[in-house]
């Protein structure tokens, strides 16, 4: 199965973002992960539209965009105007989730769903054909640098059983408590997607982290 590492530019030195986000351009991450926080949805801000600009000026590479935000398809467009790939919403800030993934396909990019730790993944049932991607939530989404919640794992190889049956070929992406330490086993799993921030930002060679992420074994 692809492995990707897409790491969270909420890591990243904020005074120095077009430095690291060239670093993360030349490394062997394929994807760049953005986290968008209201205030509302989660109890943290991050950012939104003036720092993913200078982001997609300083990468080519494929803008994973991870809104946690009430309301988010009031916004989901500009996000994809702001030059994102994949617009991933939140499975509670939703009513009509299937609505909301057909709205995201329609401007032309990919759809993502997330669930925090403690929603089911039962709950995604009727929505993997809508979905170019399901985002487990292996924190409660807010801030980086947080444990890796066990029981993700279990979610995770439920989810690969799901949409298996289905086959709908929507990809597994995990965010939160990710490192070289433990990715082995959470793309054992069944992961297509590992995003880390402070993992990447955090380690003394950021490249090299990267590679050990994507070699690891279970
Ligand atoms: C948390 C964010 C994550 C965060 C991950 O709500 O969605 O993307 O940046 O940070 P680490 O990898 O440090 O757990
Ligand atoms: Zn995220």
């Amino acid at each position: 199965m692809e492995r990707i590492i897409s790491p969270s530019m909420l890591s990243a030195d904020f005074g120095n973002l077009e430095r690291d986000t060239r670093m993360i351009d030349r490394s062997s991450a394929e994807w760049v992960h953005i986290d968008v926080m209201d205030g509302v949805f989660v109890p943290n801000i991050s950012f939104g539209f003036p720092v993913m600009k200078p982001i997609r000026q300083a990468t080519g590479k494929f803008l994973d965009v991870h809104l946690m935000i009430v309301e988010p398809m009031k916004y989901a467009g500009r996000f994809a105007e702001a030059g994102a790939d994949l617009v991933t919403i939140h499975y509670e800030a939703v009513d009509d989730a299937a609505g909301a993934l057909r709205q995201i396909r329609s401007y032309g990019i990919r759809s993502g769903i997330s669930v925090k730790p403690a929603t089911p993944v039962s709950v995604l049932e009727g929505l993997l054909e809508f979905a170019d991607l399901v985002l487990i939530m292996s924190v409660e989404p807010g801030f980086g640098g947080q444990s890796f919640i066990e029981g993700s794992l279990e979610k995770v190889a439920e989810l690969r059983r799901m949409i298996d049956a289905v086959g709908t070929g929507t990809l597994i992406e995990i965010d939160g408590g990710i490192s070289s330490e433990n990715s082995g086993e959470v793309f054992a799993a069944g992961c297509n997607v590992l995003v880390a921030g402070s993992a990447v930002f955090g380690a003394a060679d950021p490249e090299a982290e990267i590679v050990k992420m994507l070699r690891s074994a279970p």
